[in-house]
C-alpha cells in the first residue's frame, strides 16, 4: 500500500473557477444524527427521509447496530431504524470516539432501559467539549452517574423523574440528550437555558411526532410532560444550513452566481447579514431557494461565532477564508469553542495574512492565495481550505479529506457541477 493510500483520499483542486449554476443542499448532519439516536426511544420504526450520505451518519448507524438496533437504508434512500432489539446498553468505545453525536445514545438508553454507559464522545478536536451539562441533567432526573475506568455509567432505579434543569451552557447535544431522556420521565421537566439551534427544534418536533409532549420549541425554556411510551414516526430531515452556508460563501468568494436549492434560508439570517455587508447580493427566491451573486469587490467585516441565531461556529472557518479576499482588516471572535483556529495555519501556507490569538483572529486582505499542499484538519477547517483552493493561483492538494466526508455529501460532485475542476484520489 503506498503512502497516499495510508493517508486516505485527497482532493486536487484547480484554482480560478467562478462558480455558476445550481446546487441542491443535502439533509442536515446534526439534525440527522440526533434523529437517529431518538430511534432508541421506541420499539417501533422511525423512518427518516433525507439523511445525508456522510461518514458521520454511517458511523452512528454502526454504533446503533452494535447495541442491537436495526438500521437500514431503504431503496427510496430513506433510513429506517428500529430500536426494539436493543439489549446492550454499553456503546462500544471505538465507535463513540469517532463521532461526537454518538454520546446522544446515553439519554435514550437511560430513559428507556434504566442504564447506559459510554466513553466520552469523540468528534473534531475543536476545543475541550465537556459533557457536564448532559450528566447534570441526567442526575437531576434521578439517575446515578459514575465513572468506571474510562466510561461514564448512568443508571436509574425505575423511571427517571421530571425535574427543573438549568443548563450551565446552552449545549446543542446536551439539550438534545436531556430532552430525549425527559420525554419518558415520570412528570414534568423544564429545561432552562436550552439550546435553540434549528437542529434542536427539529429533534423536538420529531419527538412530538413520536408521542412526546414538548412545548416551548425554539425558545430557551423547554417544557416536557413525560409519557410512558413513544411510538414510531416518519420525518424528513431538514436541509443542512452549514452546507448551504459553505456554498453561499463559495459563490461570494469566487465572484460567482449560484442558486442554492433546498436550503433552510429562514434559519440563516446571520450569514446573509454578514455576506451582504461583505458585498454579496443575496436574493431569496421563494421557499428554500436563494441566489448568491457577487460582482463588486469584497469588503472586510467583523463577526462573532455565537449560539443560534448568531453566526454559527461551523461557518467561522469558511467565513475566515472568504475574508482573506476582502479589502481591509476583519476581526473574528469565536465564542462557542476554544480551539476553532486549526484552519489558520493551513490558510497561511497558501499566503493568507491571518493571525490568531486565543479565540480571536485578525484577517488582512485581500491577499492573493497560492496553490499549496494543505490538510483538512477538521470538517470546517477542511471547508475553509477547499474555499481557499477555489480562488488560489494554481493547484491545491488537500489531504485528509475524510474529515470533509464526515459532514459534506458528495462535495466534489457538487463543486464540479458549479464549474470547479477537481479530482479525488
Ligand atoms: N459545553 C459545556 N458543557 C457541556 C457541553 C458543552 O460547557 O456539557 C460547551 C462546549 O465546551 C462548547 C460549547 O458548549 O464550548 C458548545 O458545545 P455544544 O455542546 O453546544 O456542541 P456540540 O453539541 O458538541 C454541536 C454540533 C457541532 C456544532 C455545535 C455548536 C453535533 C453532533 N455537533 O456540537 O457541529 O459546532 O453543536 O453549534 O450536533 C460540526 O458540524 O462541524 C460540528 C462541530
Amino acid at each position: 500500500m503506498n503512502a497516499q493510500r495510508l493517508r486516505g483520499p485527497r482532493y486536487t483542486v484547480q484554482g480560478g473557477a467562478v462558480l455558476q449554476g445550481n446546487v441542491r443542499i443535502s439533509g442536515a448532519k446534526n439534525a440527522a444524527l440526533a434523529a437517529m439516536c431518538a430511534a432508541l426511544l421506541t420499539d417501533e420504526d422511525i423512518v427518516l427521509a433525507n439523511v445525508p450520505d456522510i461518514s458521520d451518519a454511517d458511523s452512528l448507524g454502526e454504533l446503533l447496530t452494535s447495541v442491537g438496533a436495526d438500521v437500514e437504508r431503504q431503496s427510496d434512500g430513506a433510513m429506517r431504524l428500529n430500536g426494539g432489539g436493543v439489549r446492550t446498553f454499553e456503546a462500544p468505545s471505538e465507535l463513540i470516539t469517532e463521532n461526537r453525536a454518538s454520546f446522544q445514545v446515553m439519554g435514550p438508553l437511560l430513559a428507556r432501559h434504566g442504564f447506559a454507559s459510554s466513553v466520552p464522545p469523540g468528534g473534531d478536536v475543536i476545543g475541550q467539549r465537556p459533557i457536564d451539562v448532559h450528566l447534570v441533567g441526567f442526575q437531576a432526573m434521578g439517575a446515578t452517574v459514575g465513572r468506571v475506568g474510562e466510561r461514564f455509567v448512568a443508571q436509574s432505579n425505575g423511571r427517571l423523574h421530571g425535574a427543573r434543569i438549568f443548563m450551565d451552557y446552552p449545549s446543542v447535544s446536551g439539550t438534545q440528550n436531556v430532552l430525549m431522556a425527559a420525554t419518558l420521565a415520570d412528570g414534568r421537566t423544564t429545561i432552562v437555558n436550552a439550546a435553540t439551534e434549528p437542529e434542536v427544534q427539529e429533534l423536538a418536533h420529531l419527538l412530538n411526532a413520536m408521542g412526546a409532549k414538548i412545548s416551548g420549541i425554539g425558545g430557551q425554556m423547554l417544557e416536557v410532560e413525560g409519557v410512558e411510551r413513544l411510538h414510531g414516526a416518519t420525518a424528513r430531515i431538514m436541509p443542512d444550513r452549514i452546507e448551504a452556508g459553505t456554498f453561499a460563501v463559495a459563490a461570494a468568494m469566487t465572484g460567482g452566481d449560484v442558486v442554492i436549492e433546498d436550503a433552510p434560508v429562514d434559519v440563516m439570517d446571520a450569514l446573509w447579514a454578514k455576506l451582504r455587508a461583505a458585498g454579496a447580493l443575496i436574493e431569496r427566491r421563494g421557499e428554500g431557494c436563494v441566489r448568491v451573486v457577487r460582482t463588486g469587490e469584497l469588503r472586510a467585516v467583523n463577526f462573532q461565532a455565537l449560539p443560534y441565531p448568531g453566526l454559527a461556529t461551523d461557518l467561522h472557518a469558511p467565513m475566515a477564508a472568504l475574508l482573506t479576499q476582502a479589502l481591509g482588516v476583519s476581526i473574528i471572535h469565536e465564542r462557542v469553542f476554544d480551539n476553532r483556529m486549526l484552519y489558520v495555519s493551513e490558510l497561511r501556507k497558501m499566503g493568507a495574512e491571518i493571525v490568531s490569538t486565543g479565540s480571536s483572529a485578525i484577517v488582512s486582505g485581500p491577499t492573493p492565495l497560492n496553490g499549496a499542499h494543505v490538510r483538512a484538519l477538521d470538517v470546517r477547517a477542511g471547508a475553509a481550505v477547499m474555499l481557499a483552493a477555489l480562488v488560489a493561483r494554481g493547484t491545491t492538494v488537500i489531504d485528509e479529506v475524510s474529515h470533509l466526508d464526515r459532514g459534506y455529501e458528495r462535495l466534489d460532485e457538487k463543486l464540479r457541477g458549479l464549474g470547479v475542476e477537481l479530482k479525488r484520489d
